[in-house]
């Protein structure tokens, strides 16, 4: 049995986004029909701008269910500074979800959504001890067999060509956590650029170790590196050996995305 998911991040309505690539994105997602639509986080550039909200609402409206999202930095409001402080989920509950921390348990796969975001920072992101405790109790509640995925936004490993971007805090410690509930993958965006890697990259010693899954962003002009101004998503499937990600980027000579890269990975026992 495999299972289909579609991996879809940084969205970003708001200047950055380029809405008939987003048209394009829902179309793909609907033909694509996965057991799971994902959105790691940043759905709007700036949370304070309630249009931005409406406009993302109305495209993850032509999105496939179910859906599984996590919030990210953008999504937590930037000049509203009592906000941004003390209600910082405040337009992410009230437009997207009111669930920070999601759990799905489908037959063969778990998710489970962490939370990276917060009020006092504007970029970097943060697993509380709360959220570290979310992770471990939804995995040891997974059914036995059950593939383990987390979803954050925030990134564990700057790839080439991002610089220093702001990754999750103490990243050795969170894929050392992972590693101890037996995630298969983890799922982050953030930076605007498609990766695929493996903690065991940033932590050699860990037992088994998570495999990496970034997706760029699918609809904002935002890319960056070697994704520059371009768009791109993930699919991810999963089967009880090995999981195979590929990466569709958006051709704007046919104005659809086509697969450029197809990384096949075995999954640990
Ligand atoms: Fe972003
Ligand atoms: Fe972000």
């Amino acid at each position: 049995m495999t299972i289909r998911l579609m991996h879809v991040s940084d969205v970003h309505a708001g200047p950055p986004f380029a809405a008939e690539i987003a048209a394009v994105v829902a179309r793909e997602a609907q033909a694509y029909a996965p057991d799971v639509f994902v959105v790691s986080g940043d759905f709007v550039q700036r949370a304070d701008e309630l249009a931005q909200w409406q406009t993302i609402t109305t495209w993850l409206a032509q999105t496939p269910q179910p859906r599984f999202v996590v919030p990210g930095n953008h999504d937590v409001p930037l000049y509203n500074v009592w906000n941004r402080l003390f209600n910082p989920y405040i337009h992410y509950t009230r437009h997207i979800s009111t669930d920070l921390m999601p759990v799905m348990h489908l037959n063969g796969v778990s998710l489970i959504g962490a939370n990276t975001a917060f009020g006092w920072t504007i970029d970097g992101g943060y697993l509380s001890p709360a959220q570290q405790t979310h992770i471990r109790t939804a995995a040891a509640s997974a059914p036995a067999g059950n593939r383990r995925i987390v979803v954050m936004h925030h990134h564990l490993v700057n790839p080439p060509g991002v610089g220093r971007r702001n990754r999750v805090a103490n990243p050795e410690a969170i894929a050392t956590l992972l590693d101890e509930c037996q995630i298969d993958v983890v799922m982050s965006g953030h930076i605007h650029l498609s990766y695929v890697g493996h903690t065991r990259d940033l932590v050699p010693s860990l037992a088994r170790g998570t495999i990496i899954c970034q997706a760029g962003t699918a609809t904002s002009r935002r890319g960056k590196g070697r994704e520059r101004h371009m768009c791109a998503y993930n699919t991810v499937e999963m089967s009880a050996t090995q999981v195979v990600i590929r990466r569709h980027v958006y051709d704007p000579s046919t104005q659809k995305f086509v697969v450029r890269v197809e990384h096949h990975e075995e999954l640990q026992a």
